[in-house]
C-alpha cells in the first residue's frame, strides 16, 4: 500500500498532486466482497448488449419542480484562487435533486431507480463538496450559452451514456432538445439545442479502439480482436465535427482478447493459446487512451477543441460476485475517511492518468487541450447510488443487481456539475473572447 502511495505522491502535476491526501486513508472496508474484475465484464455486456434502445423511453410530460441555480449566481472559483473540485467530501443536500424521474428528458428505464420503486430517496440528496471551494449550483443557461454553437460527444459505453443522459436532464430547466440523430441505433443518439444550435452525441465505442468479433458464435463477445492501434471509426470520422470530446472507457476491457498492433498478434487477455504474450488487463487499457489520444494529436486542425478524459467509474457490488447474488444495498455514501479503492481500481486509474499526463504535455505544446474530469474519487464514496435492483426494462425479471450504472437522478449529476465548472474556466476560448493570462489553467 505504501508504494501506491509512493506512486501517487510522485507526480508532480499539479492536477494530480492532490490526489495523494484521499488515498491516503485507503482503508480497505473488509466488508466488501472482493469481485474478479473479468465477471464484471460479463454484468456489462449484458446490460449494453441486450439493450433495446428501441424501447420507449421515458419522455413523459409531468411537470416537476426542478431546482435552479439563480441566474445571477456566479461560479465562485476564480482562476487566481485555484482549487482541486475532485477533493471532497459528499454533504448532505435537502434541496435535492435537480430534477425527478418525470422531467422531460431521457431516463433510460434501467437507471429510473425511483420508476421501479427504490424505497429511498437519500440518495437524491447529497452533493459534492470540494474541500477548498464551492462547487455551484448546476445552472442550465450558463451550461447552454458556454456551449452555444458546439457540438459535444460522450465517447464510451453505457457510462457514458448515463452521463449523457445526466446531462439532458439537467439541462431540462432551460430547453429541450430535438432529436436530430441519423441513425435508429440510441447508442448514437444526437440531440439538438436549437435555440443554442448546441449538439450533443452520444458516439458508442466501449473500448475506443477498432474491434472485431470472430469465429463460430459471430458477435460472442468473448470473440474479440482488439486493434489496439486504431481508433474506432464510430467515434474516430466524428473528430472533425466534433468541439467537446468527453472519453471514457471501463468494465469492457475486463473480458477476453486478442490484441493487434499493426495488424499482428501482440498479445491476449485471458485467453489460453500458448505462445502468446499475456497482457494484464491494463496493457489494453492504457494502448486504448493512447491511441485515442494520438488520434486527436494526429488531426490538421484543432479549432480549439476540448478534450476531457471522464476516469474510471467504481462498481460497488458487495457480499458476492455480480452474478453470485452480490448488490448494493447501502444507502449512504461513505465518508472520505472511509473510502476503499480495489486495487482493480486503482491500476486502470493510474493509467488512464499516466496516459493523460503524457498527452497533456503533448497537447501543450501543440495547443490542443486536453482536460482531466476525474469523477472516480468522488464516486468511489457512493455505494448507495446505483439502480441495484432498481433499474431495468419493464417486462424483465431482474434478479442481477445492477451496481455499475447510476441512478438518475443520482450522483452521476455531479459529473456534469463537474463539467461545467470545467466549461467555465475555459470560457475565454470556448467563446472566442481574448484569453487573459492564467485563465487557461484548470
Ligand atoms: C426491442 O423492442 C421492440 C419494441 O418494443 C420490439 O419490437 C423488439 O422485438 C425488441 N427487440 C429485442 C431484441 O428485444
Ligand atoms: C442576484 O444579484 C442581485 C444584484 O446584484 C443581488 O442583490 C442578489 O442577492 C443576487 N441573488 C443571488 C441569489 O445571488
Ligand atoms: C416516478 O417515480 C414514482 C415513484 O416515486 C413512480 O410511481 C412513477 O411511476 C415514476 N414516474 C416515471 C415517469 O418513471
Ligand atoms: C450551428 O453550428 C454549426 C457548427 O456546429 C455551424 O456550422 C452552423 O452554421 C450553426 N448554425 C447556425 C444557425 O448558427
Ligand atoms: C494467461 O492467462 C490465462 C487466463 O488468465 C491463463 O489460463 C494462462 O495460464 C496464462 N498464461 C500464461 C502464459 O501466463
Ligand atoms: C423471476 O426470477 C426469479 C429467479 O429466477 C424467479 O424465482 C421468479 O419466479 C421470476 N419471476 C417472474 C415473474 O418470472
Amino acid at each position: 500500500m505504501k508504494s501506491k502511495v509512493e506512486l501517487l505522491a510522485g507526480g508532480k502535476d499539479i492536477l494530480f498532486k492532490s490526489l495523494f491526501f484521499p488515498i491516503l486513508v485507503l482503508i480497505l472496508i473488509t466488508s466488501l466482497y472482493f469481485y474478479l474484475p473479468h465477471n464484471l465484464s460479463s454484468l456489462m455486456s449484458d446490460l449494453d448488449m441486450r439493450s433495446n434502445d428501441s424501447v420507449p423511453l421515458n419522455m413523459k410530460s409531468t411537470t416537476a419542480t426542478p431546482l435552479h441555480a439563480s441566474s445571477n449566481d456566479s461560479l465562485s472559483v476564480s482562476s487566481e484562487h485555484k482549487c482541486n473540485i475532485f477533493q471532497g467530501d459528499w454533504i448532505p443536500f435537502p434541496e435535492g435533486p435537480y430534477y425527478t424521474n418525470e422531467t422531460i428528458c431521457v431516463i433510460d428505464d434501467r437507471q429510473n431507480c425511483m420508476k421501479f420503486g427504490r424505497p429511498d430517496s437519500n440518495f437524491m440528496k447529497w452533493r459534492w463538496k470540494p474541500s477548498e471551494c464551492e462547487l455551484t449550483l448546476f445552472d442550465a443557461k450558463r451550461f447552454l450559452e458556454l456551449v452555444r454553437g458546439k457540438t459535444l460527444a460522450f465517447v464510451g459505453d453505457s457510462l457514458a451514456r448515463n452521463q449523457m443522459q445526466s446531462l439532458v436532464c439537467l439541462l431540462a430547466s432551460a430547453a429541450n432538445p430535438v432529436d436530430v440523430s441519423t441513425t435508429t441505433d440510441t447508442r448514437f443518439r444526437r440531440w439538438l439545442y436549437t435555440e443554442y444550435n448546441f449538439t450533443i452525441a452520444a458516439l458508442w465505442s466501449p473500448h475506443l479502439v477498432r474491434t472485431q468479433y470472430y469465429g463460430p458464435e459471430g458477435n460472442n463477445a468473448n470473440n474479440l480482436k482488439l486493434y489496439l492501434d486504431e481508433a474506432d471509426e464510430a467515434w474516430a470520422e466524428q473528430t472533425e465535427n466534433v468541439d467537446i470530446f468527453i472519453i471514457s472507457a471501463s468494465q469492457w476491457f475486463f473480458r477476453p482478447f486478442i490484441g493487434y498492433e499493426r495488424g499482428q498478434i501482440v498479445g491476449c487477455h485471458m485467453c489460453s493459446e500458448r505462445n502468446i504474450r499475456n497482457f494484464s488487463t491494463c496493457y489494453g487499457y492504457r494502448m486504448a487512451f493512447r491511441t485515442a489520444f494520438k488520434t486527436f494529436l494526429s488531426l490538421k486542425n484543432y479549432n480549439n477543441k476540448l478534450v476531457f478524459l471522464r476516469t474510471f467509474s467504481p462498481a460497488h457490488f458487495e457480499n458476492g460476485d455480480w452474478d453470485k447474488g452480490g448488490s448494493c444495498e447501502r444507502t449512504k455514501p461513505f465518508k472520505k475517511q472511509e473510502m476503499q479503492l480495489e486495487k482493480y481500481i486503482l491500476d486502470l486509474y493510474m493509467t488512464q492518468v499516466d496516459e493523460f499526463k503524457e498527452v497533456k504535455k503533448e497537447g501543450e505544446k501543440k495547443g490542443l487541450r486536453f482536460r482531466l474530469l476525474d469523477t472516480t474519487r468522488a464516486m468511489v464514496l457512493r455505494p448507495d447510488g446505483h439502480p441495484n435492483h432498481y433499474g431495468h426494462w419493464p417486462q424483465e425479471n431482474k434478479t442481477l443487481a445492477d451496481c455499475v450504472h447510476w441512478c438518475l437522478p443520482g450522483p452521476v449529476d455531479t459529473w456534469n456539475e463537474f463539467l461545467l465548472h470545467m466549461l467555465h474556466m475555459e470560457e475565454p476560448t470556448l467563446t472566442g473572447k481574448k484569453l487573459k493570462k492564467n485563465d487557461r489553467e484548470n
